[in-house]
């Protein structure tokens, strides 16, 4: 098992927000997250990726356990075990699209050349080896999504964490992002994990699996159950 999330607790002042998660993402699984607006979403994914301590319960990650460790003693885990993808790009708008994926890179330690040539495959992977000099305002949304995407697939991490990733793209631009992260996963040389979180059950269902925060624990769950459809596909 990639990661595995077992028994995790969180809380911020009385509020109990994660009761208890249980869940896990094997090598090579594409598995969206949805929830209610307020479930804890984002605190999972923020505790998964070293951003956030538990208060109990464990992460195991690789050969990495850690849940309930504060930001400054998961470093390594934010380095070389996850890739973040977030609505809104977080691109640095200044720099070249080469420049933004590299730059994550020599952060983490990887001498300036070999950046450079990693971020390049990076970008050529997700299809924007014709763009890699263009700074953000020259790329359409999609494009700037897709080097984010870059960034976060470059170095080699195992999981990708990405939180409502197709939020500011048009239908088409989604699509295509979830089209990449199929690929990304079922790659048969060097397969990733993505755990996602999406409001859209259209864009859901391109996952290998679905899962469902509903009162501080994940569910399994189908795209029916989780938008209150029947069988029949009826409101209930
Ligand atoms: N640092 C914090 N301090 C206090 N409360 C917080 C903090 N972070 C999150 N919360 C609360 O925890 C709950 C879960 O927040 P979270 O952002 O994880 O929800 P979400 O499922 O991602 O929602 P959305 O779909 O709107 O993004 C919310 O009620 C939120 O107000
Ligand atoms: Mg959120």
């Amino acid at each position: 098992m990639l990661l595995e999330v077992s028994e995790l607790t969180k809380s911020f002042g009385s509020l109990n927000v994660l009761k208890g998660v249980n869940m896990r993402v094997e090598r090579g699984e594409m598995v969206a997250l949805m929830g209610p607006s307020g479930s804890g979403k984002s605190t999972l994914l923020n505790i998964i990726g070293g951003l956030l301590a538990g208060d109990s319960g464990k992460i195991n990650l690789e050969d990495r356990a850690y849940g309930t460790r504060g930001p400054a003693s998961v470093v390594d885990v934010r380095r070389n075990k996850v890739g973040w993808i977030f609505q809104d790009f977080h691109l640095l708008e200044n720099l070249s699209a080469v420049d933004n994926v590299a730059i994550a890179l020599e952060l983490s330690g990887v001498p300036s050349v070999e950046a450079v040539a990693v971020a390049e495959d990076a970008l050529r992977k997700v299809g924007l080896g014709d763009r890699l000099n263009f700074i953000p305002d020259q790329l359409s949304g999609g494009q700037q999504q897709r080097v984010a995407i870059a960034r976060a697939i470059a170095g080699n991490r195992p999981v990708i964490l990405a939180d409502e990733p197709t939020g500011n793209l048009d239908i088409a631009s989604g699509k295509a992002v979830m089209k990449l992260f199929q690929e990304l996963c079922h790659d048969k040389e060097n397969p990733i994990s993505i755990l996602m979180v999406t409001h859209d059950p259209d864009l859901a269902s391109n996952a290998d699996r679905m899962l469902l925060l509903n009162d501080g624990k994940t569910e399994a769950s189908d795209i029916r159950t989780a938008w209150g459809l029947d069988e029949e596909g009826e409101e209930e």
